[in-house]
């Protein structure tokens, strides 16, 4: 039964015709193979010259880097995508900003138990925070927690960098001053601007060092970095603390609509910890606000400094087990598309 009639006919041509078609791919698929080798021989016929023509990579640098992002209070979208209570986001940018660079992501969920925060710290190769504005609470402790443990592991000679953008920066700054009323305010919300390098800076070792000579010209003339801020710090207050002023140096300031001077890069003279007011991830990748700025320059700009950060992330010498880092990956979480509305993010992962 079933083997005979037109059903078993039916199923022998079915094959027939099956089969010629594996035939036909299987010798495409030959040709190209066989043409690949061809080639292939080729190069290995110059084999011995071939690998000392490519030097080794660097065996100090870590080529595998992963970056820890610490996750900021709410959906990042008024309400509109989760009113959990319990709910935190890393805009997508932020994400997109660190894998551009060729570096991956995990997520530091700040209200998660802070033994496992610890734990994915021992995951990563650097830490960025965000922009946002929780100043206070479970979000800053957790802040703060991350930035002392930032700082140990450089102490005992481990490199780990930090970015620090726009509220990052704030609370960094609140947290080293020790001063909870550094801040002041300024009119700096979505605007873009110029950067005015310091007086007799020195590039080297800083975020600046790679910018082409023409882009850093053009940085001090052109408004290639967006501003969105309420708060910063003026020169003058930065250099009156002597805990401030000691631990970082000012690279730039920047101008806000009222023709006030704050401070709008900063560099840890002893450890590898980069403050940013503006925000060198929007260029490339938001699109909800109209002053972001998108030329070639401005990409350029998003572009160079994730890779600095990326380059100081390669000499930490963390060499975390694979199967916890996949474990944790931002990649296990699917980013929200929220920039229909046209306004903040575009899109975010959202923690809850
Ligand atoms: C969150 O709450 C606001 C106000 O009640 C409501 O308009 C909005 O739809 C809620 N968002 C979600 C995702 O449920």
């Amino acid at each position: 039964m079933g083997r005979s009639g037109p059903w078993s006919w039916l199923c022998f041509s079915l094959l027939v015709v099956g089969s010629f078609k594996v035939l036909d791919v299987a010798a495409a698929a030959q040709s190209i193979v066989f043409s690949g080798r061809a080639a292939g021989e080729e190069k290995l016929l110059q084999g011995g010259q071939k690998k000392s023509e490519c030097p080794f990579p660097d065996p100090s640098l870590y080529y595998r880097p992963v970056i820890g992002i610490l996750s900021h209070p709410g959906d990042g979208a008024s309400g509109r995508l989760s009113n959990a209570t319990d709910a935190s986001y890393i805009a997508a940018s932020y994400v997109k900003f660190v894998e551009s660079a060729g570096a991956r992501v995990i997520p530091l969920i700040f209200n998660e138990p802070r033994e496992i925060i610890y734990e994915k710290l021992k995951l990563v190769n650097g830490v960025l925070f965000t922009g946002g504005w929780a100043k206070r609470g479970l979000y800053y402790d957790t802040a703060q927690d991350i930035l002392q443990k930032v700082l140990e592991m450089n102490d005992a000679g481990k490199h780990f960098p930090l970015f620090a953008i726009c509220l990052g920066f704030e609370i960094v700054s609140i947290m080293i001053s020790k001063d909870e009323d550094i801040l002041e305010h300024f009119s700096g919300t979505n605007q873009a601007s110029t950067l005015t390098f310091a007086e007799d800076m020195a590039f080297q070792g800083t975020i600046f060092q790679r910018f082409p000579p023409s882009l850093l010209a053009k940085l001090s003339k052109e408004c290639l970095v967006m501003q969105n801020h309420k708060y910063g710090i003026s020169p003058g207050r930065f250099q009156q603390n002597p805990d401030l002023s000691s631990f970082f140096k000012i690279l730039t300031t920047s101008t806000d609509d009222e023709g006030q001077v704050y401070v709008s890069t900063v560099q840890a003279h002893g450890y590898p910890i980069t403050g940013f007011q503006w925000h060198p991830e929007k260029n490339a990748f938001e699109w909800g606000v109209s002053a972001i700025p998108h030329s070639e320059d401005a990409v350029q700009v998003t572009q160079h400094a994730a890779n600095y950060f990326i380059s100081e992330a390669r000499k930490s010498s963390n060499r975390p087990p694979a199967g916890q880092v996949l474990a944790n990956l931002i990649y296990n979480f699917r980013a929200t598309y929220c920039g229909k509305a046209g306004k903040g993010y575009d899109e975010v992962y959202i923690f809850s």
